[in-house]
């Protein structure tokens, strides 16, 4: 089962969640600014953030860039209010005729002063079980 994790991240805040994925599912966890996906993936972990109220230009134009198979995009994010990137993505990956998992992982994050610590030690945890959860239903994920 091939499986890679992508992160878009202004202040660093997606990458902690990217790097807690990565510890559950054995992949490095890569910037997507730099990593263009450029094989065959059975589950693709994408992460984002909320940015002045919607999803970054960056990741319309990256999932444009799609030409492989993909079995299966997993979403997490991170925002300052409790709404995620899943239904702008998700669009943008149906689109593609690619397949959208229904599940996603969305933390609070830290935003200037607010929300202080977060992503915290609780949600770094939630998202390893969030993957754990993922690998288990989707094991045997078809191409
Ligand atoms: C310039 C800027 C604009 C933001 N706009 C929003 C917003 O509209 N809604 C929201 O929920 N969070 C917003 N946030 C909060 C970010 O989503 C939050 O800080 C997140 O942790 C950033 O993750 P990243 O550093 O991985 O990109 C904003 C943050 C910044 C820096």
């Amino acid at each position: 089962m091939k499986i890679a994790i992508r992160y878009f991240t202004k202040t660093g805040n997606t990458k902690k969640l990217a790097e807690a994925i990565s510890e559950v599912v054995k992949v490095p966890a890569l910037n997507a600014k730099d990593n263009p996906i450029t094989e065959d993936i059975d589950i693709l972990f994408l992460g984002s953030s909320v940015m002045a109220t919607k999803l970054r230009r960056q990741v319309k134009d990256y999932i444009n860039t799609f030409d492989t198979k993909i079995g299966l995009v997993v979403n997490f994010s991170i925002g300052g209010l409790i709404e995620s990137t899943y239904k702008p993505v998700r669009k943008l990956i149906q689109n593609r005729g690619y397949k959208m998992a229904p599940e996603e992982f969305h933390s609070i994050g830290q935003m200037w002063k607010f929300n202080k610590g977060h992503p915290n030690k609780e949600e770094i945890k939630a998202a390893k079980a969030f993957s754990k959860s993922i690998l288990k239903k989707y094991s045997t994920v078809e191409k």
